[in-house]
């Protein structure tokens, strides 16, 4: 669903932790990217090697955290560089096409982390047009400015034909190009918000150097998916599994929209761990899309017997996960939809790569948790019957979609969700009375959030009911109540997280309101853990 038209920017994942945001911040230009392991095959894709093939304008070597001294350490296939396109290698990137054409990488004493101040040392009658021109498009001829560094491994000897342009602090090469190739190489990451000037340096190497156009819109996506999907599906019924998410719900409307409300059957499962009024509010939700079959599957009472005596987290996430299966095929075994159908998922691209499943070999599995491989989905994909219509976008794409496709706002801006739902929110077992006290206080502190306006400056706050219990006093009554964390932080992707730094007013205020409210929790305690170490859940 790439769209063979647009211009593109290939990116090879040596496996960093940055390696989206790339993907993001040149999309946010209006330039399409596509992501692939770092040691793909490159042959469909470059072709014979003419420069431009499949609308590829120019290539990006990703960091990563491994070292060009490794054994296995991952290399681009050789085809990348006789193709004859611009490259850009961003850290690992740039060492590599170092190391790849003659030179040296050299370890360091200390691994290099955070801001460095660079300075663009090259006069430009000593650089090839192109280093010369990528300088300027990026304001940097003769500039110093303050990048983001993440390094433990440098260069060394730089490979014939490559020129050092600017240096850092501490005297390593930080900006290198070739003389006579579109190549440019930069030892620190532009696409980390920190780095002063990346954006202007990723914009100079996809406008200047690439010369691409902007193509890449919602609105030319939204064409391309809808006569991909008529060709694809024709009058085939289509099932998607919604979770009252974002992806879910924007699926949904972009299906609805596509194909009509009668060819299009949603299924929504309600566990019993979801939080208040969710149910009514996704079916509402989904109606107002134009939605006809939406399919709502109580299954509480089958969930809450299943966890019974049952307290690990582990053996919590599996018996949920296992069951959610089992009742998945049975009611869609009860739909009896004719056989052709087709089965719909709001998998976003950022999933694939996670889940390690998009981009190939090496790709590091970071999450196995996304719902990518149930053996209904298997079975369809054998079946060549899954449509992913979400899959080529990163999530701010998705919220985008959503609003052009007329999704409600409240849907739209919805912190993530996890599919166990309350079950790894309520630590230890879970019963019907402490998801009740949990959905109420996660209610109250939610709906402040939205009231105080710092729902949106939040990635994901939520409530946790913990398993101790402790002494307070209730009038002159002494009292034995619930203890609850509330957790809010901040994140680009969930990958990593920093501790949102709630005004404390609010905090103390929402506590208050809380106990006031809630009279079996009878102490409110704040989550001040990043991730890493700890996880954004608890369980
Ligand atoms: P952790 O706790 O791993 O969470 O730091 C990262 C993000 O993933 C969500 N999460 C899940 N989502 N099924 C899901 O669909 C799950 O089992 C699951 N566990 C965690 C979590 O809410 C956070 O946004």
């Amino acid at each position: 669903m790439t769209g063979g038209k647009l211009d593109k920017i290939l990116i090879l994942d040596f496996g960093s932790q940055t390696t989206q945001l790339i993907g993001r911040r040149i999309r946010e230009f209006g330039v399409y990217t596509e992501t692939l392991a770092g040691d793909a095959d490159l042959s469909d894709i470059l072709g014979d090697g003419k420069n431009g093939a499949g609308g590829i304008r120019g290539v990006i070597l990703s960091g990563s955290p491994e070292s060009v001294y490794e054994k296995d350490s991952p290399a681009p296939d050789r085809r990348v560089y006789s193709c004859g396109l611009p490259l850009l290698g961003i850290c690992y990137g740039l060492q590599r096409m170092n190391y790849d054409s003659g030179g040296t990488v050299e370890s360091l004493p200390q691994r290099e982390y955070g801001a460095v101040k660079v300075s663009v040392t090259a006069d430009s009658g000593a650089l090839s047009a192109n280093g010369a021109l990528f300088l300027e498009a990026a304001g940097l001829s003769g500039r110093e400015f303050t990048s983001w560094m993440s390094h433990g491994d440098s260069l060394g000897k730089l490979a014939p034909g490559f020129i050092q342009a600017a240096k850092s602090e501490t005297g390593f090469p930080a900006i290198v190009f070739h003389n006579e190739k579109p190549w440019y190489g930069l030892q620190f990451h532009p696409e980390v918000t920190h780095c002063e000037k990346g954006t202007e340096i990723l914009s100079a190497f996809v406008f200047t150097s690439c010369r691409c156009e902007k193509s890449w819109t919602m609105e030319a996506y939204v064409e391309e998916i809808r006569a991909e999907l008529a060709s694809r599906v024709a009058s085939a019924p289509v099932l998607l599994l919604i979770s009252g998410g974002v992806d879910s719900s924007v699926a949904a409307a972009l299906l609805l929209k596509t194909l009509g409300a009668d060819q299009v059957h949603l299924m929504y499962m309600d566990t019993g761990l979801m939080r208040k009024d969710e149910t009514a509010q996704v079916r509402t939700a989904l109606e107002k899309l134009g939605a006809r079959h939406v399919h709502v599957v109580m299954c509480g009472e089958e969930f809450l017997a299943a966890l019974r005596g049952k307290s690990g987290p582990e053996e919590k996430r599996k018996c949920i996960g296992d069951l959610f299966m089992t009742i998945q095929e049975r009611e869609v075994a009860r739909l009896e939809l004719d056989d052709s159908y087709f089965l719909a998922q709001g998998t976003l691209y950022t999933d694939l790569i996670e889940s390690g499943k998009g981009v190939g070999r090496k790709a590091r599995v970071i999450k196995s948790h996304h719902n990518v491989g149930t053996p209904l989905v298997d079975a369809k994909r054998r079946q060549g019957r899954i449509i992913e219509p979400l899959d080529k976008l990163y999530k701010d794409e998705v919220r985008a979609l959503g609003r052009l496709l007329g999704v409600d706002e409240e849907v739209v801006r919805r912190h993530p969700f996890p599919g166990p739902g309350l079950a790894v929110r309520i630590l230890g077992e879970v019963t019907r009375e402490k998801c009740d006290i949990l959905r109420e206080a996660d209610a109250i502190f939610v709906s402040e959030l939205k009231k105080r306006r710092l729902y949106d400056e939040i990635w994901q706050a939520f409530a946790v009911l913990l398993s101790i219990r402790s002494v307070g006093v209730a009038g002159d009554v002494r009292k034995y109540g619930w203890v609850l964390a509330l957790r809010a932080i901040t994140s680009a992707d969930g990958m990593t997280a920093d501790v949102y730094p709630f005004p404390s007013k609010d905090l103390i205020e929402i506590s208050t309101l809380i106990t006031n409210t809630v009279k079996e929790i009878g102490r409110v305690t704040y989550d001040i853990s990043s991730k890493p170490p700890a996880t954004i859940e608890w369980e």
